[in-house]
């Protein structure tokens, strides 16, 4: 661990306090959301009026299609994220995570320009699938992707891996009735499943990969380790498991300054569990083989694992 000087700490103990009185934390998600839609417009990600346009649908009967009204969420799933008060289950999150992707991912991708918004969310997904095909000889015939969201990983599978049966599970319904919204409209067969990684309620060995894009990092370390066992269950012999992820030993969050950290901590909760998460021990004693962990963008990783 690198020892902090005393003016980065000082400043880091400022931003926790101010952030610990309700109507500053309410007052600094609310400028840093303003300056997200702001940057996303400036880049050419039509925010605005993309949400607008989604607004305009009627999304109940899109979300009774596809929720299980009998599911338990987990505990910490109830947290507030991404500066919503109500996390993932929402329709503010739905119709907005798209954009918001878009927009963080855009800088993934030197000198794109206007189009760095799509250029950055694709660079990542298909840097990711790259170390995926390099290390995956046979093309999996099931595939299963965990927290799809509302798709954006589960279409990028199926580009990759067309003749597969997918399936995008999800722990929101209303990030889900979204992602079946997506399909319907561009006519993609995917299996949407409504429920909690942990706890699929999927047979066993019923897929060849199991991948998580993304969702480790919204995670506490209990749920990693049940994620790992479940993953496990699901794979055939031989299968693999495979997840991205933010870099923790990435010369971003390495260099970055203690206080904007704790910024970025203020929107994902469970950012420090995730940081010290061990993929190297956990994913062995979740029985599979040593995994490799390859640098995928400047603050991505891929890791790949099989089954044994
Ligand atoms: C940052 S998003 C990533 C979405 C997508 N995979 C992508 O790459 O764009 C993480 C997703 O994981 C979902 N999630 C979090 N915990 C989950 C759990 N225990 N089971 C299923 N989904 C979960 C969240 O609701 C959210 O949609």
């Amino acid at each position: 661990m690198t020892a902090t000087s005393p003016a980065p700490r000082l400043a880091t103990h400022a931003v926790n306090a101010l952030l610990n009185i309700k109507p500053l934390a309410a007052l600094a998600k609310n400028r840093a959301r303003a300056m997200m839609i702001n940057r996303a417009e400036r880049i050419g990600v039509p925010w605005r009026d993309r949400v607008a346009e989604l607004r305009q649908l009627d999304w109940e009967p899109h979300r009774a299609q596809v929720e299980n009204p009998d599911l338990d969420y987990p505990e910490y799933y109830y947290r507030a994220f991404h500066a919503y008060d109500q996390g993932n289950l929402s329709w503010d999150a739905a119709l907005e995570v798209e954009c918001a992707a878009h927009t963080v991912h855009a800088p993934l991708y030197p000198n794109a320009g206007k189009d760095g918004d799509k250029r950055g969310d694709q660079h990542l997904r298909s840097s990711y699938h790259e170390v995926l095909q390099g290390q995956i000889p046979t093309p999996p015939r099931d595939i299963l992707d965990l927290g799809c969201s509302v798709g954006m990983s589960t279409f990028a599978l199926q580009d990759v891996y067309p003749d597969a049966q997918i399936t995008g599970l999800e722990l929101s319904p209303y990030f889900l009735a979204v992602a079946q919204y997506h399909s319907e409209q561009r006519d993609r067969a995917i299996t949407w499943r409504h429920g909690a990684a942990e706890q699929t309620g999927l047979p066993d060995a019923s897929f060849d990969l199991v991948s998580a894009c993304l969702i480790f990092h919204e995670l506490p370390l209990t749920a990693a380790r049940d994620i790992f066992k479940e993953a496990r269950r699901l794979l055939r012999p031989g299968g693999h498991f495979a997840m991205m992820d933010m870099n923790p030993r990435s010369q971003i969050y390495q260099k970055m300054p203690p206080y904007i950290l704790t910024l970025l901590k203020s929107t994902e909760p469970y950012l420090d569990q995730y940081f010290a998460l061990d993929v190297d021990q956990e994913l062995p004693a979740a029985g599979f083989a040593p995994p490799t962990i390859t640098p995928n963008t400047i603050r991505h990783r891929a890791i790949v694992t099989q089954a044994i």
